[in-house]
Parts: C-alpha cells; sequence; structure tokens
C-alpha cells in the first residue's frame, strides 16, 4: 500500500550537539524506512509548521531530570489538540541520570496536546550531567537505538 501523504519531523534542541546528532539518527531510520524527515531545531521552527507533518519526533538535552526549558516552552505554546492524529516519539541525550525521567515528562506534554500513539521514547547517555563540557559521544549501539525509533515511527521494526 502507498504511503500517501505520511512524511516526519524531527524537532530538536541541543547545546553541545548530542541530541543534534541524536535527531539526525532518528531522521537516518526514518528515511531507511522510505519516510522523508525534515530535521529542524525547536528555535527555528513555528508551531504552525507542525501541520504539515503526519509523523513527529521531538528531542531535548536532560536538563534537571526534564527536556530543557525552551523546548517544554515550545510544546506549552502549542495550541490544545494540535497534535491530535500524529504518531508522535520522544528522546534525550543525558549524561548519567533522569533520562527516562525526561522520557516520561516528554509523554505528559504530547498527550497534553493529543498526540495519538506514542512510539516508546529513548534515552541514550553522551555528554557530561551538569556542565557544558561536550563529554563523550553517543554510543555506537545507541545510535541503532535511535535509528530504531525512526523505524519505529514509521511503523516499521
Ligand atoms: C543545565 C543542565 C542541566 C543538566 N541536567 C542533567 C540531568 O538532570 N541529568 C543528566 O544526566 N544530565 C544532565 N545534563 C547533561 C546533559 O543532559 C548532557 O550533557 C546532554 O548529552 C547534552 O545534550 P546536548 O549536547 O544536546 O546539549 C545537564 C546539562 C545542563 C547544561
Amino acid at each position: 500500500m502507498k504511503k500517501r501523504g505520511k512524511n516526519a519531523l524531527v524537532l530538536f534542541f541541543s547545546k553541545t550537539g548530542h541530541t543534534k546528532r541524536a535527531a539526525e539518527e532518528v531522521a537516518a531510520g526514518l528515511e531507511s524506512a522510505g519516510i522523508s524527515a525534515t530535521v529542524k531545531g525547536f528555535a527555528d521552527t513555528d508551531p504552525s509548521e507542525l501541520e504539515q507533518f503526519s509523523l513527529l519526533a521531538m528531542g531535548s538535552p536532560t536538563h534537571g531530570g526534564k527536556p530543557a526549558k525552551k523546548v517544554r516552552g515550545f510544546m506549552k505554546s502549542l495550541p490544545k489538540k494540535s497534535l491530535k492524529g500524529k504518531r508522535v516519539a520522544a528522546f534525550t541525550s543525558y549524561g548519567r541520570v533522569r533520562g527516562n525521567h525526561t522520557i516520561g515528562v516528554f509523554k505528559k506534554l504530547l498527550k497534553k496536546k493529543g498526540a495519538k500513539a506514542i512510539v516508546p521514547g529513548v534515552a541514550v547517555k553522551a555528554g557530561s550531567p551538569l556542565s557544558l563540557w561536550k563529554g563523550p559521544d553517543i554510543r555506537e549501539e545507541d545510535l541503532g537505538r535511535l535509528s530504531a525509533l525512526g523505524r519505529a515511527l514509521a511503523g516499521k521494526k
């Protein structure tokens, strides 16, 4: 069956580059499943742009066990029900602790805006826990988990 109109937006925020790298890997997973994926920063995206996409992935560094303030602000600014009918996935890069907590917060924010099927999120370790030192990169096996997230969002294993 032809996947009519299925396309994806991968939004990210990143201070030291790890979440940006993660976003690129999620997009590669989507593309490998035949879905065209656009990667953009939250800061360069107007909430109205989300309308054009049926699939959405959102990524943020873990800041204090939550998505970064800028990301939470973006999510809160979305009109109610604006994610209705969309398949969405969340991912985060964290230094040492509470990456999964960030995914939980993300899911609550996404549900509040009416997101339909929320694909299990992925938290990957990178960077240092509480500073802007870039630290270690995302490990190879975690890059694989991110591309698998992209494929899962596309509806493929
Ligand atoms: C203000 C701030 C708060 C952070 N809070 C946490 C945290 O709660 N848990 C954690 O494991 N890492 C924390 N980190 C580390 C980042 O999550 C980690 O370095 C991440 O990989 C950075 O992603 P980025 O390169 O996309 O900015 C924090 C970093 C900053 C700058």
